[in-house]
């Protein structure tokens, strides 16, 4: 079908795009605690925005839980990358769960500073989306003096105890972009506020939205291969949208519409931070069987700090 309507002549992949450094070592430890496993692995949170992986790990034995009340004494336990509060470490350990804790380096430095500054007695702004399991790993460093901001009017609003300790840590997931606004009112408000060290900032979803604004800027259209859970695919879609770019956000190859391709010569394509590099090389591979040369734009930066590479080697282990 495909054939008989492709005009597309150029495929611009953007680079990075699909599953950051963290994510990627994170499947890379469950893979490996399932090929050492007798019996199911339970994952406390979904790994990875892709049905298909998911699909594929639970065939293989994966459990994925939001409670980790379901997890039976004495099975293997895998803490996916975006970590988990205290009290579920601590739970886990109480009930001698095996647990792999494949938390991305960077989340934890996260869960130390958080605790660093509530222990100085400062407030703590999270800039971030309530509910989600990074920001519920970091709450749950101090939930009295951690509080969530989603947004500059929750930055105008949120009260704190002393104006002269306030800190703020970013969620990880979120662009640079997506927070500015909201960084810009707490410095107003509070000119003492201490922020994150560069270490403590993860530039993933920066760096993947860089890439699409140059992929965007000489693209007919983007696809943006991802789930519509995951709002930092959803946000790369507003960020072609903005640029003037039409963009779709679709779970596979199989879902994208021929009529948006109709008359189109150039294809621009990049994923989010937890969907994997299989939904665009599919894509790819069709495409350019049907002629279209393939460029990768971008690539100048890197979002593969040292402290967060694959190691699935040596994935650390929690002990009593
Ligand atoms: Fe991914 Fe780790 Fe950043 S999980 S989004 S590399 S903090």
């Amino acid at each position: 079908e495909w054939a008989a309507a492709c005009t597309v002549r150029q495929v611009l992949l953007a680079t990075p795009r699909s599953f950051c450094a963290g994510v990627e070592r994170a499947i890379a430890v469950l893979d490996r605690t399932l090929a050492g496993a007798d019996n199911a692995v339970y994952v406390h949170r979904p790994i990875a925005h892709d049905g298909h992986l998911l699909a594929d790990l639970r065939r293989r034995g994966a459990v994925f839980v939001d409670d980790p009340a379901e997890i039976p004494d004495g099975a293997p336990t895998v803490f996916a990358a975006h970590g988990v509060p205290p009290a579920v470490r601590a739970d886990a350990l109480r009930r001698g769960l095996p647990v792999v804790d494949a938390t991305c380096p960077l989340v934890a430095r996260l869960h130390d500073e958080a605790r660093r500054a509530a222990g100085r007695g400062d407030t703590v702004l999270l800039v971030g989306h309530a509910g989600h399991a990074e920001t519920e790993g970091i709450l749950g460093q101090d939930p009295d003096r951690i509080t969530v901001v989603e947004s500059a009017q929750d930055a105008e609003r949120v009260e704190v105890t002393d104006p002269e300790g306030v800190s703020y840590l970013l969620q990880t997931t979120l662009a640079l972009d997506d927070v500015r606004d909201v960084v810009a009112v707490l410095r107003r408000r509070f000119p003492a506020l201490t922020g994150p060290a560069p270490d403590q900032v993860c530039y993933a979803a920066t760096h993947r939205r860089a890439a699409l604004r140059a992929v965007a800027a000489h693209a007919d259209v983007v696809l943006v291969f991802g789930s519509a859970d995951s709002s930092d695919s959803r946000r790369l879609v507003e960020v072609a949208l903005r640029g003037g770019t039409p963009a779709y956000l679709v779970e596979d190859v199989g879902a994208v519409e021929l009529r948006w391709l109709s008359g189109v010569r150039t294809v621009g394509m990049t994923a989010g931070v937890s969907a994997p590099p299989r939904l665009v090389d599919e894509a790819v591979v069709a495409l350019s069987g049907l002629g279209a040369r393939v460029r990768e734009v971008g690539g100048a930066v890197t979002d593969r700090p040292s402290t967060a590479r694959p190691d699935p080697a040596d994935p650390p282990r929690i002990s009593a």
